[in-house]
C-alpha cells in the first residue's frame, strides 16, 4: 500500500514558492502578506492559525494574525475585513471556522474581497471554480490533487466517492473532481446506503468529520483512500475519518492523518497568496 505523504510534496513545493518569493523580492517588491482572522480561543484553531503564520514564514511571506475575543461582534469583525480589503500590502486574507454562533456563515463569506479570498469561499470564487475558470484553488481539495498528482494517481475515466458536501472541502472537492473527468458520487447523511454506493468507487475521499467512519466494508479493494478528517483523541494523538485498524491493508493507496491532507491544505493557502501578490507592487 502507498503512503500517500505530504513530505516528500511539500519539500518540492515550499523551495519552489520559496525561490518565487525570493525572485520577487529582489525585483524590488515587497513579500506577499497573508492575514489570518482569528475569533474565540476554539483550541484547534489556535494550533491551526500558528502552524499557517508559521508556514508563510518559512517561505518568506509577511503575515499577521488577528485575534478577536469570543464575544466580538460580527459587524466589528467586517469592519476589519474591509480594512484589510481596502489595504494594498494585504495579498490574501483567511478567516479562521468555526465562527462563534453569532456569526451567519453565508453573510461570512461575502466579507472578503474575491480578489484576496485565498481560501476560496466568495460566491465569485465558487462560480469561477465551477465554469472551470478558477482564480484560486480550494485549499483542501487543491491540496489532495497536489498529493495525487505527485504520486502519479490520475481520476480521469475513474469513479469517484466524496463522503461530504460542505462547502470547504466535499463540494469543491466534487467539483474539482469532474473538472478532472472523474465521475463523482457525493454522499452526505441523507444517502441511502452510502457502503454499497462507496464500493462502486476507485477513489474514496472521505471528509465526513465523523471519527473512524470508513470501514473496511465501504470500499473496493484497491481503491484510493484519501481521509480528510481530523479528530483529536483523549490522549492528544491525531486521528482520522478512515477507521485504520478495519480497513487494513485493502487500499492500494492511503493518506495518513497527521501528515496527508492537512500540511497541503496550508501549501495551497500559501500559493493562492503568492498569486493574488502577483501584479503588485
Ligand atoms: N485536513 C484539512 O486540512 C481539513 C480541512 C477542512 C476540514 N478538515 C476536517 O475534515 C472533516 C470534515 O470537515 P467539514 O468542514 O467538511 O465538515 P462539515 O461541514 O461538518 O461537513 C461534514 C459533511 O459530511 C457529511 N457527513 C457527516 N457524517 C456523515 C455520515 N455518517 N455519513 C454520510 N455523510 C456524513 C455531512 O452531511 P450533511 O450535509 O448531510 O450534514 C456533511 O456534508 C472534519 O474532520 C474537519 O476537521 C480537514
Amino acid at each position: 500500500m502507498i503512503d500517500l505523504r505530504a513530505k516528500p510534496v511539500l519539500e518540492i513545493r515550499r523551495q519552489a514558492l520559496r525561490d518565487r518569493v525570493a525572485a520577487r523580492v529582489a525585483s524590488g517588491h515587497r513579500p506577499p502578506k497573508l492575514c489570518v482572522i482569528l475569533v474565540g480561543d476554539h483550541p484547534a484553531s489556535q494550533i491551526y492559525v500558528s502552524r499557517k503564520e508559521k508556514m508563510a514564514g518559512l517561505v518568506g511571506f509577511d503575515r499577521e494574525t488577528i485575534r478577536f475575543p469570543g464575544s466580538a461582534t460580527p459587524e466589528q469583525v467586517r469592519l476589519r475585513v474591509s480594512a484589510l480589503n481596502a489595504d494594498p500590502s494585504v495579498d490574501g486574507i483567511l478567516i479562521q471556522r468555526p465562527l462563534p454562533p453569532a456569526f451567519d456563515e453565508k453573510e461570512v463569506c461575502l466579507w472578503v474581497d474575491p480578489e484576496k479570498d485565498v481560501d476560496c469561499l466568495h460566491p465569485e470564487n465558487v462560480g469561477l471554480l465551477l465554469t472551470g475558470n478558477p482564480r484560486f484553488l480550494p485549499c483542501t481539495p487543491g491540496g489532495i490533487l497536489l498529493l495525487l498528482d505527485h504520486y502519479g494517481l490520475t481520476v480521469s475515466g475513474k469513479t469517484a466517492c466524496v463522503i461530504g458536501r460542505s462547502l470547504i472541502v466535499g463540494k469543491p472537492l466534487a467539483a474539482l473532481l469532474l473538472s478532472r473527468n472523474a465521475s463523482v458520487i457525493q454522499i452526505h447523511r441523507q444517502t441511502p446506503d452510502p457502503a454499497s454506493l462507496c464500493k462502486l468507487a476507485d477513489f474514496v475521499f472521505v471528509a465526513a468529520g465523523s471519527q473512524g467512519l470508513l470501514k473496511r466494508d465501504w470500499i473496493r479493494p484497491g481503491a484510493v483512500v484519501v481521509d480528510v478528517g481530523i479528530h483529536r483523541l483523549p490522549d492528544g494523538r491525531i486521528t482520522g475519518d478512515v477507521d485504520a485498524m478495519s480497513v487494513g491493508d485493502s487500499p492500494s493507496a492511503l493518506t495518513p492523518v497527521p501528515g496527508g491532507v492537512g500540511p497541503m491544505t496550508i501549501q495551497v493557502l500559501l500559493e493562492n497568496t503568492f498569486t493574488s501578490s502577483i501584479g503588485k507592487r
